[in-house]
């Protein structure tokens, strides 16, 4: 199909707009991609999102660091297809990453750990090759993510029981959200984002701690177990509530 300058004009730009105002995972779009470096060739521990240890092996170490597709940290935990296109050394399928840190490069979309970035290869030898190339251009769309776990939420270590509490929320994607339960007061209190998928709340109520997330602006996440009342900073609380 010939499309007219004007058509091609309006498929930019709903291919540009369209994956910032929904989770449609359909949408394909054209870019960069990269890689970084980690002696073990997985996750970087101190990525941006806040994961931690735990995001240098989630997903098996196939994730990414993402510049456009960071949004202010509600793109941490987020799930893409990336293929490269060159047919002699990309593999058609491509590789699944997660978006686990935050990183700009030249024009890239994804700059990703070793273990990702290999995963674009046909194979051994086509992987050195992209290696090589240090850059390829790819495709990518946006994929529902394949977390097994519940999400979970680990209590920062910078937390203090009374005072104040910081959270990292694990295993879930598109959290633009977070509030706390406030019994006395009887409404919904916001968190702040700190960074990535970490939130905090000075001066927490004493208590259990509820809290929602909000998925997408679009609904409400409310687990059926709140933090106990005697929470600790480094402890990691199951909300047995799973996203998918
Ligand atoms: C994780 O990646 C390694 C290296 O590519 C591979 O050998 C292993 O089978 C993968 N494990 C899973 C569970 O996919």
């Amino acid at each position: 199909m010939e499309l007219s300058f004007k058509h091609q004009v309006g498929l930019v730009c709903v291919i540009l707009l369209f994956p910032a105002l929904c989770s449609c995972h359909e949408y394909v779009t054209n870019s960069r991609a990269s890689y970084y470096n980690t002696p073990d060739g997985l996750g970087n521990p101190r990525g941006a999102c806040g994961f931690g240890e735990y995001g240098r092996t989630m997903n098996n170490g196939s994730v990414a660091a993402v510049s456009g597709l960071w949004r202010n940290g509600a793109g941490c935990g987020a799930c893409y297809q990336v293929w490269c296109k060159i047919p002699e050394y990309c593999n058609g399928k491509g590789v699944h990453v997660v978006a686990t840190d935050y990183g700009a490069g030249d024009n890239t979309d994804f700059i990703m750990s070793k273990r990702g970035f290999y995963g674009l290869g046909r194979n051994a030898g086509a992987s050195k090759e992209l290696f090589k190339r240090g850059v390829v251009d790819i495709a990518f769309k946006r994929v529902p993510c394949r977390y097994t776990d519940s999400i979970k939420l680990h209590v920062q270590e910078s937390s203090k029981n009374p005072g104040y509490f910081a959270v990292l929320i694990l295993n879930a994607d598109d959290i633009t959200a977070v509030q706390m339960w406030l019994k006395r007061q009887q409404r919904w209190e916001p968190l702040r984002r700190v960074y990535g998928a970490v939130f905090d709340f000075a001066n927490p109520p004493t208590g259990e701690i509820l809290m929602r997330f909000q998925v997408g602006y679009k609904y409400w996440l409310l687990p059926k177990i709140a933090i106990p009342a005697n929470w600790k900073p480094g402890a990691t609380y199951d909300t047995k509530l799973h996203p998918y």
